[in-house]
């Protein structure tokens, strides 16, 4: 069972910020977990949401943002928003990475820099399932990871589609049966996002391969 920090362990600092990757690592986690978008002038950061407003003292659209502009922000407890190419020199050869691309078009930015700057295991997910798609074609041996929220008619059909080896599934919405198809299918499963120590152990006793948890030391 894999330990995953939640955009670093989001629980106790601020998200997707090298302070709460740090934290993660202290708690021995094997893969922290952020999200990667692009500013306005073509650099690689970490951000979940499409705005800066929720998690900055900022406001508007990343990809409306130049560097200069996002690295004035405050991301929390005086924090700035990280380039990937830090948290890359940071995490080498430290921890495993999952590398969730938030914005369609940066795969192959995305996989060149972490060639460059990396040295360790990488899973890359992703909502767009399109764009781990992408990075199949470009790394034909790479862990790949489609996220879904909900369930499916056909319940490895998607993971097929997007040639992954690893899928993320809402803790919300798995089920036994569910988990169960995907790892006979021969996939991985993780699941997202797990705080309570029920859900925990709950996803546990169905066995999956990875829970990922704003709160790591309780997985
Ligand atoms: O990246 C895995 C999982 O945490 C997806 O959820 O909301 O962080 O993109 P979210």
């Amino acid at each position: 069972m894999l330990r995953i920090g939640h955009r670093g362990a989001a629980g106790y600092e601020p998200e997707n910020t090298l302070r709460s990757i740090e934290r993660a690592i202290t708690h021995c986690v094997d893969f922290v977990e952020f999200d990667v978008q692009r500013t306005r002038d073509g650099y690689l950061v970490l951000l979940h949401d499409k705005r800066v407003d929720r998690t900055t003292n900022g406001s508007g659209y990343l990809a409306d943002l130049s560097l200069a502009e996002v690295r004035k922000l405050d991301a929390g407890k005086g924090e700035i928003i990280p380039t990937l190419q830090e948290v890359l020199r940071l995490t080498s050869g430290r921890v495993g990475l999952m590398l969730e691309i938030i914005a369609s078009g940066i795969a192959e930015q995305v996989c060149r820099m972490v060639h460059d700057e990396y040295e360790g295991t990488v899973i890359y997910a992703s909502f767009l399932h399109t764009e781990v798609l992408q990075v199949r074609r470009l790394l034909p041996d790479a862990r790949t990871l489609a996220l879904i929220e909900g369930i499916p008619v056909h319940p490895t059909g998607f993971a097929e589609d997007a040639g992954v080896t690893h899928v993320g599934l809402a803790i919300d919405s798995l089920t036994k049966d569910f988990v169960r198809a995907l790892q006979q299918g021969g996939y991985e499963v993780f699941a997202y996002t797990a705080n309570d120590p029920r859900d925990i152990a709950w996803l546990r006793q169905l066995q999956v391969d990875g829970i990922i948890s704003d709160y790591p030391d309780r997985v």
